[in-house]
């Protein structure tokens, strides 16, 4: 198979030297692509700004914010029968970036304001890259991600069916030895008409190798090309 996968945050800046991002450090979408090379499909990650080693022989596209993340991932789909979203995408940038930094009083009529010792940083949607692609999904398989503090199992139910996935990984990332920044992780894979398969805390490997033999019997086999 050919597998597209997506790692790490996107940064949104505001002005030459700051940004808004996110925790994600990339380790479990590098370990997916790391264990679908091992399973001998020919992989792509798109990464955002991590300071990981690219597993080897996978090809690697390093972007920065969600929309050049969008627009890689639109590049690269044609090609793909699968693609996993693991990445951390920025769900807002700034309406607006300076050309030049900030300064700490503004009233430049840009998105950052200023003064009196309170600011406001006006925020504008970045685009939702799954939703974006569902129209060209085709017969590939869609796999998502969800990170969540509350119910994963409910959220991620939720955005399984809103996103019209194929399969979507839920994560409890209040938890100490899951989620982000460290080696381990406890997930559920859910889809649609399937029973939830919880497993137990694992290490990120681990869960990517198993994901990717989810995603294999769910494409029927290893050997379909
Ligand atoms: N995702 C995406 N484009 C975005 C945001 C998220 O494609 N702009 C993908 C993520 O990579 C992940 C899935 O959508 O696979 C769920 O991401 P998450 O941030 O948990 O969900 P949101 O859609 O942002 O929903 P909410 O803010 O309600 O949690």
């Amino acid at each position: 198979m050919k597998i597209l996968v997506t790692a790490g945050p996107t940064r949104e800046f505001l002005d030459p030297v700051r940004f808004l991002s996110n925790r994600s450090t990339g380790k479990m979408g590098y370990a997916i692509a790391e264990a679908a090379v091992a399973r001998g499909h020919e992989t792509v990650l798109v990464s955002g700004p991590v300071s990981l080693a690219p597993p080897a022989g996978v090809r690697v596209r390093r972007i920065v914010s969600a929309q050049d993340m969008l627009e890689a991932v639109r590049d690269e789909l044609d090609a793909a029968d699968v693609l996993v979203m693991a990445a951390a995408v920025a769900d807002w940038r700034p309406a607006a970036v300076s050309g030049e930094k900030l300064k700490k009083r503004s009233n430049g009529g840009g998105a950052f304001q200023a003064a009196d010792g309170r600011a406001t940083l006006a925020l504008v949607a970045t685009p939702d890259i799954l939703a974006t692609l569902r129209p060209l999904k085709g017969r590939r398989t869609f796999v998502g991600f969800a990170a969540e503090t509350g119910d994963p199992q409910e959220e991620a139910g939720r955005k399984l069916r809103q996103k019209g996935l194929d399969l979507i990984v839920a994560n409890d990332v209040s938890r100490p030895d899951a989620g982000f920044e460290v080696d381990t992780n406890a997930v559920v894979f859910l889809a649609p008409d399937a029973a939830p398969e919880a497993l137990p805390l694992l290490s990120k490997r681990e869960v990517a190798r198993r994901l990717v033999e989810r995603i294999e019997q769910m494409r029927g086999g290893a050997q379909n090309g």
